[in-house]
């Protein structure tokens, strides 16, 4: 539920005037609140339940721009709907936060950090294919890759007929069956991890995004949320 606010602060929020200049059109008579018109500075205002009109015209302040990051288990979708009937990420976000939506996808099996906003303008910055932010996975593979696969990997393989771009890999660490392998790429291809680490026959058993841009997932536990501080929002370009 919104709190109140003086009927200047809300013209001023819906963004049809400034604050001062929405003084001048209460005292004119151009605003009415729930029908009647209001000439008193000192009136507030619920934008959740007064229906505030300019010139008999009702204006609405826009949604507040929420950014979150959610630790995705495994056995998840990242699409709003899933023609099997699969769990979706959304089931995992409370409904009073509004409608948010997930910045580029992660794969079913996939876990870890996953960007949701409903700023749609970031979210097009971010995934446009000219400017895709870096990924960080760590991927546990089958197997111990050699120093040339390393290097292929690092120079691009090709995956789907086309190579991939650069990337920073590093082997952190192995036993005698599976390597643990850190990955970072810039671009969102489909199963992209996945497909290049099998192309130098490696398959992934487990994968995870650790890092998104200047967001870590860290400590966050599987399964939940936590909204952006300000600095990863402007750090982001957002808002
Ligand atoms: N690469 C993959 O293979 N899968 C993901 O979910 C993300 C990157």
């Amino acid at each position: 539920m919104a709190e109140e606010m003086r009927l200047q602060k809300f013209i001023a929020l819906c963004g049809i005037a400034s604050r001062r200049a929405a003084e001048d059109m209460i005292i004119n008579g151009r605003i009415s609140v729930n029908g009647a018109i209001i000439r008193e500075l000192g009136s507030k205002v619920n934008p959740d339940t007064d229906i505030v009109s300019v010139d008999g015209k009702t204006i609405t302040a826009p949604e507040p721009k929420v950014y979150l990051i959610l630790n995705k288990p495994k056995g998840y979708v990242t699409t709003l709907k899933d023609n099997f009937n699969r769990h979706t990420v959304l089931e995992l976000i409370p409904p009073d936060l509004g409608r948010l939506y997930p910045v580029g996808r992660l794969d079913y099996d996939t876990e870890g950090l996953l960007l949701m906003t409903n700023d749609g303008d970031l979210t097009y910055r971010l995934t446009h294919p000219s400017h895709e932010i870096s990924k960080t996975y760590l991927a546990v593979v089958s197997g111990i890759p050699s120093e040339d696969a390393l290097s292929a990997l690092r120079r691009g393989v090709v995956i789907d007929g086309r190579k991939t771009h650069p990337a920073q890999v590093i082997l952190k660490k192995k036993n005698e069956k599976n390597a643990l392998l850190q990955i970072t790429i810039h671009e969102g291809r489909n199963r992209q991890v996945r497909k290049m680490c099998e192309a130098v026959g490696h398959a992934v058993l487990k994968l995870r995004r650790v890092a998104e841009g200047p967001l870590r997932l860290g400590d966050l536990p599987i399964g939940s949320f936590r909204h952006l501080t300000e600095a990863e929002v402007a750090n982001l370009g957002g808002k």
